[in-house]
């Protein structure tokens, strides 16, 4: 089996792992377990979880609406309340199951039910078992704005079973494939490479980007936990990213993107702007653009839309003292830190990937 041994945010991977979760619950002997899904996860990934897992005592499962648009405080009152009225205290345990919406939120409600119960993520979709599911970011969303509200805590452990992936809809594959693409620029370009061959249906090779990717996101969160420095990469393309996510969110009247989709665009114009103020080769520019546009949707930003996306960046969690700070790469694997980037350079890089 392949692991990651800490007291908290323990990684077990595949083979084992569930046989490793039993002796974990074993030890931790909660005195009650409770299951958070979401309509999804409830129908396609709770039988495979029960069938893994003997339980002495059958778990109170706890659902809630699938989507971003329910990574909101109020489903979190919701699941405070529903905790309270079925008698948890605070040795129980919660486990989340399901994508990142389960694990940001399951991860935020334990923490603050009681002042904290214990939990376990089982991510069920590619984007949390290589980036949500570990590193302890747990929040909601406040209104469109994202992950405004919540805390850093780990989990007890992460069990990832790739075999969940077989039920997830390719479009939330190509989504969890966007932060393997950003392991990728952030961490060498022989990642990179392998991350550029990725395809869902050879196992072998989406396993070992699976584990890949959770050896960078562990390498990183381990040196930089509370995100004072080499953290800040993990949001590679997330400043724009995000404010182009919250920006659809709130316009109704416009398609919404996964996570991965929004990411995907900002890291493409990240590269841009790093291409222009940190010397990232323009060739090198190049391939990044080919190789996510081959995966991902191209959308359309009209001039209002742009400078609507640009006033959202004033919320980006690594703002400080009011300027909008970006991480830019001089080449893959190459990051400087807290770049203040000019609004012209932005509209640049929209310009940029409308034309490519
Ligand atoms: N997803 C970014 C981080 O965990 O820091």
């Amino acid at each position: 089996m392949k692991k990651i041994i800490k007291d908290r945010g323990a990684v077990y991977f595949n083979e084992g792992s569930w046989a490793t979760l039993s002796n974990i619950l074993e030890n931790l002997c909660p005195s009650k377990v409770f299951v958070l899904t979401d309509t999804n996860t409830k129908t396609h990934c709770l039988e495979l979880f029960l069938k893994n897992v003997p339980f002495n005592i059958v778990p109170e499962v706890l659902t809630i609406s699938a989507g971003e648009r329910h990574k909101t405080i109020s489903t979190s009152v919701a699941l405070w309340s529903e905790l309270s009225e079925k008698g948890a205290d605070r040795r129980s345990l919660l486990i989340n199951l399901g994508g990142g919406v389960v694990t940001d939120l399951g991860g935020f409600v334990a923490s603050s039910f009681k002042r904290g119960i214990e939990f376990i993520n089982i991510p069920t979709s590619l984007l949390a078992m290589v980036d949500a599911s570990i590193g302890g970011k747990n929040g909601v969303d406040l209104g469109i704005l994202k992950n405004q509200i919540g805390v850093i805590r780990n989990p007890k452990c992460v069990i990832i079973d790739s075999t969940f992936l077989e039920t997830l809809p390719e479009e939330q594959v190509i989504s969890g494939y966007a932060e393997i693409l950003k392991h990728g620029l952030i961490h060498s370009e022989s990642y990179w490479n392998a991350a550029s061959r990725f395809d869902i249906k050879n196992k072998v090779e989406t396993d070992a980007l699976i584990w890949g990717s959770v050896e960078i996101k562990n390498e990183v969160i381990t040196e930089d936990p509370n995100e004072h420095g080499r953290r800040k990469t993990l949001n590679y393309g997330h400043t724009l990213g995000h404010a182009i996510e919250s920006y659809l969110l709130e316009h109704s009247n416009k398609e919404a993107l996964l996570h991965g989709e929004a990411i995907a665009i900002g890291m493409i114009l990240a590269t841009y702007i790093s291409s222009e103020e940190n010397a990232f080769p323009k060739s090198k520019l190049e391939i990044v653009t080919q190789t996510i546009l081959r995966s991902f949707p191209k959308v359309t930003f009209s001039d209002i839309d742009i400078a609507a996306i640009i006033k959202l960046l004033i919320y980006d969690k690594k703002n400080d003292n009011g300027k909008v700070h970006f991480v830019l790469l001089s080449d893959f694997g190459s990051h400087t830190m807290n770049n203040e980037i000019s609004n012209s350079t932005i509209k640049k890089a929209f310009e940029y990937y409308k034309n490519f």
